[in-house]
């Protein structure tokens, strides 16, 4: 559902079904194995959203039967890029419905402290530039992770309308501060949280996605 606030973000429809799940996610009693299996079940619908947002072309199919199907197919190239360490996480749902996808990956650590994003490297396809970007991260707290590597993104020729933030958890905050600083990026999220707390998590959020995710508590 395209959110009336903010033009270019899409939250998933706030179903009692998807409510279920982001319970099972959030609940701090949900132990790592079983918050990867259902991170892995929302990133889906995450995952399916963000493909919406990229241009596709007609394509005919045969079937078997003789006839041919009107389908379609994507316009360009389309490259995933995870923003490690949560946002591999993402990776293989990104890959199953899309199986031509390219991937590329950008490392950037938020300071413990500050909440300040840091930079460590990226390993981007040459030919970047060209394709329509599906930028990975689960958790969207000040913004200030995405927000660089839609930067490191842009400075290797990426079209901004072409890149895609495909998100689970956000804030309004962080939503906020995204979109006014790059107003043609598409922000594609499951759910928009309440607040931030005094040391940038997001409040009610989930805790620390990445350790839950890879077990590393
Ligand atoms: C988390 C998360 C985002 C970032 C969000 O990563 O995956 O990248 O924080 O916060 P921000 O919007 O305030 O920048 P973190 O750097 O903690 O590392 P991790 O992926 O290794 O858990
Ligand atoms: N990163 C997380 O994993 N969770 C938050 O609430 C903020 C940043």
């Amino acid at each position: 559902m395209a959110s009336k606030e903010w033009p270019n973000v899409t939250v998933l429809r706030r179903t009692p079904h998807l409510r279920h799940i982001m319970s099972i996610l959030r609940s701090v009693d949900t132990e790592p194995p079983k918050f990867a299996a259902t991170a892995d079940l929302i990133a889906r619908l995450v995952v399916a959203a963000a493909l919406e947002h990229v241009e596709y072309e007609d394509l005919k199919v045969t079937t078997p039967t003789g006839t041919t199907y009107d389908g379609t197919r994507p316009a360009k190239q389309i490259c995933g890029v995870s923003i490690l360490r949560a946002g591999e996480s993402m990776e293989h749902i990104l890959r199953e419905w899309m199986p031509s996808v390219v991937i590329g990956k950008v490392l950037i650590q938020r300071d413990e402290e500050t909440a300040l994003p840091k930079f460590v490297f990226d390993k981007l396809p040459s030919k970047i530039c060209n394709c329509q970007v599906i930028l990975l991260d689960p958790m969207l707290a000040t913004g200030g992770s995405a927000m660089k590597a839609i930067e490191v993104l842009h400075s290797h020729g990426v079209p901004l309308a072409n890149i895609v933030f495909c998100n689970i958890i956000a804030s309004p905050e962080g939503i906020d501060t995204l979109t006014k600083r790059f107003p043609e990026v598409k922000v594609v999220t499951a759910e928009v949280d309440d607040h931030l707390n005094e040391k940038k998590y997001i409040i009610p959020g989930l805790g620390d996605y990445g350790d839950r995710y890879f077990g590393t508590i």
